[in-house]
Parts: structure tokens; C-alpha cells; sequence
């Protein structure tokens, strides 16, 4: 057995918190399979005193999630933090600075700020790994990087935001309109306090940025992507586009154009019945690549919870201590 890969974790929330109980409960089995221990040894999140169901004295406690980047026990850092920009982009930058690896579930902050930091951390020669970040627990990500490498792929497209699938299935279920299925939501904790990120369609942008950056060899291009949210659809266009075969699911989809460009746009489509999206219901995640040997993959499962999206960070932590890691974006970011 190797030595122990150090981890520098910051965010004790939903994801942290799943961290550090995946860690504990499958250890050993990491370990045997990661041919190293892998252990959390600093941590940093805004409330010291909060009760996060651990122990957290086991931990040095950092106030500043950006200085866990200079922890001298730590290898590796883990920011689980979130938002685009403030704490979690200087953690990042700060982390290559210090020399060491990222891994990071930060959709937002990868789809505005990815290719700078996979330009840092090829630099440096160090991984930046954000499975998590699309799809939550579903490994699309290396599906792409690694199992469908060897192919030219046409399109990519899928059902990238649980808040959005939970609420449309609902209303194709019970023939009741938008607004009530989506108070029922947030009674249950599928849907934040302030839903807009995910019913205005930006959360599945920048997963889909993420995405057609990985499948076509592009510049990640956010700001490219054309929008349109759920908020707008009402039980009659459910109701109507039952009638004609079809089901409503918002979808991000990015396709090659003729002649060298891409199309990225997320909206609600018309999915035909025999399609296996019109089936996936509630809040599961969903992803179509068709490459040109492989044909067509779908990848599906848990975008969110602490569980699976616990499960896609470790995965990246595996890879990083086994010493497997290439270009982030699967070719060099130059390029
Ligand atoms: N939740 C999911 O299912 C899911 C799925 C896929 C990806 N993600 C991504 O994972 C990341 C974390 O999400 P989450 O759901 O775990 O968020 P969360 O539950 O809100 O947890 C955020 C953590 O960050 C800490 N934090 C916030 N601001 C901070 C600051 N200024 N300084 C230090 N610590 C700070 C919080 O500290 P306190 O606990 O002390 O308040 C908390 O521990 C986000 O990028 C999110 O997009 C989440």
C-alpha cells in the first residue's frame, strides 16, 4: 500500500458532508482500489460551530478556504464550496499556485473559468477534475474523456437538471400547472429557495458549456449558449403535446453545424415517446452522445444528493492517486 493521498476539503455541505461519510464508510475498499489511502486531513467552511453529524476535531480547521491551498500536510484540494467567482476561484487559483490538484464539483465556476484553470493546472502538469459537475453522480465526463475518446462525436444532448425534470414529469403526471408543482418542489427540497438558476435553464448551460467543450475540442462558451427556462410552460402544452406523441423535457443539446460551427441552446423540446428520454421522470439526469464508431451512449442517473455527487468527487480523487490524469478538457487546452 502507497502512502496516503492528503486531501484539503472546502464546503461542509450537502456534497462536503457526503465526502467525508463516503470516505469513512468505503475507505478500505478505496484504498484497495486507489492502491493508497485517501484521507481528509484539513478542512474549511463558513460555521465552525455547526452540527455536520462528524467529528471535525480529526481535522485541522482552516477559516479561509483559499489557505488550505498552502496546507502543508495536504497533496490535494477538494473545493466543494460553489459559486462562479469569490472563495471557490481563488481556492482554484490558488491551488495551482501551490502546486497541487483539483478536484471541484463547481459547475458555474468551470463554465466561466475552466479554461483558464485546465491552462494553469497543464502548466504545472497537475489534474483539474470536476466529474461531479455535470450530472451530478453520473460519470458522463469520463464517459466522454475516456470511453468514447476514439470518436468523432455528431451531437451531445440530455436532461441536465433534476429541478427541471421533477417539476415538467409532475405536470405530465398530474395535469397541473407550473407554478403549484413548483411550490410543491421547494416544499420538498428538490427545488432552492430561489429556483431561477435551474427553472431559467442557466444551470443546464453551464453543464452543457461543459460538455460541448469535452465532446467537439471547442473553447468552453457559456455566453454562447441560447436559453430559454421552463417558467413558461403550462399544463395545456403538456396536455397538447401528449396528444401529438410527445413529451415535454427541457434539454441542452450541442450539435456540429454544417460547415464547422456549433449550435448550444437549452429549451423545452418535444421528445417523442419512443425516445429513451421521454422516459426518464423525476429529478434523474440524462445524457446522449453519438459518436461515429460507438453509435449512440446514454448515460443516466442521479444529478444530484449528496450520495452521487459524493461518489463522481471521490472518483476523481481515485484517479488522482492512482496517478491517472490527462489534459482536463481531453486535449491540451492550447489546442
Ligand atoms: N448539492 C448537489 O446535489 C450538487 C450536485 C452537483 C454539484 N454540486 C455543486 O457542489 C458545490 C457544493 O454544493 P452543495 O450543495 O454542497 O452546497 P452547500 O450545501 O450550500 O455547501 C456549501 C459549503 O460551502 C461553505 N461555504 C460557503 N461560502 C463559504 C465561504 N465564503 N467561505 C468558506 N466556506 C463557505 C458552506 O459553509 P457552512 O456549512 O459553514 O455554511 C458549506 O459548507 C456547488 O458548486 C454545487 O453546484 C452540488
Amino acid at each position: 500500500m502507497g502512502e496516503a493521498l492528503r486531501v484539503a476539503l472546502a464546503g461542509l455541505g450537502t456534497v462536503g458532508g457526503g465526502v467525508i461519510r463516503l470516505l469513512d464508510t468505503n475507505g478500505e475498499l478505496i484504498a484497495r482500489r486507489a492502491g493508497r489511502p485517501i484521507e481528509v486531513v484539513a478542512v474549511s467552511a463558513r460555521d465552525r460551530s455547526k452540527d455536520r453529524g462528524f467529528d471535525l476535531n480529526r481535522f485541522d480547521w482552516v477559516d479561509d478556504p483559499a489557505e488550505l491551498a498552502r496546507h502543508a500536510g495536504a497533496d490535494v484540494v477538494v473545493e466543494l464550496v460553489g459559486g462562479s467567482d469569490g472563495p471557490a476561484l481563488a481556492l482554484a487559483r490558488e491551488t495551482f499556485k501551490a502546486g497541487k490538484s483539483l478536484v471541484t464539483a463547481n459547475k458555474a465556476m468551470i463554465a466561466h473559468h475552466g479554461l483558464e484553470l485546465a491552462k494553469a493546472a497543464e502548466a504545472a502538469n497537475l489534474a483539474l477534475k470536476f466529474e461531479a459537475a455535470v450530472a451530478g453522480g453520473v460519470p458522463v465526463i469520463k464517459g466522454l474523456r475516456e470511453g468514447a475518446a476514439a470518436n468523432e462525436i455528431g451531437r451531445v444532448y440530455g436532461i441536465l437538471n433534476g429541478t427541471c425534470n421533477f417539476i415538467l414529469s409532475k405536470m405530465e403526471a398530474e395535469g397541473r400547472d407550473f407554478a403549484d408543482i413548483l411550490a410543491e418542489a421547494q416544499r420538498l427540497g428538490y427545488a432552492e429557495a430561489d429556483p431561477s438558476f435551474d427553472i431559467d435553464g442557466v444551470d443546464a448551460a453551464h453543464k452543457l458549456s461543459i460538455l460541448a467543450s469535452l465532446a467537439f475540442g471547442t473553447q468552453p462558451a457559456f455566453g454562447e449558449v441560447g436559453i430559454t427556462g421552463i417558467r413558461h410552460v403550462i399544463a395545456a402544452d403538456i396536455a397538447e403535446a401528449a396528444a401529438l406523441g410527445y413529451r415535454v423535457r427541457l434539454l441542452g443539446i450541442a450539435d456540429s453545424a454544417p460547415g464547422g460551427g456549433l449550435f448550444q441552446r437549452v429549451h423545452p423540446h418535444l421528445v417523442p415517446v419512443s425516445h429513451p428520454l421521454a422516459h426518464v421522470t423525476g429529478s434523474t439526469n440524462a445524457v446522449v452522445a453519438e459518436g461515429n464508431f460507438v453509435g449512440r451512449l446514454l448515460f443516466q442517473g442521479a444529478g444530484a444528493g449528496d450520495g452521487p455527487t459524493a461518489s463522481a468527487v471521490v472518483a476523481d480523487l481515485i484517479d488522482i492517486a492512482r496517478g491517472e490524469f490527462g489534459p482536463p478538457y481531453a486535449m491540451p487546452a492550447d489546442a
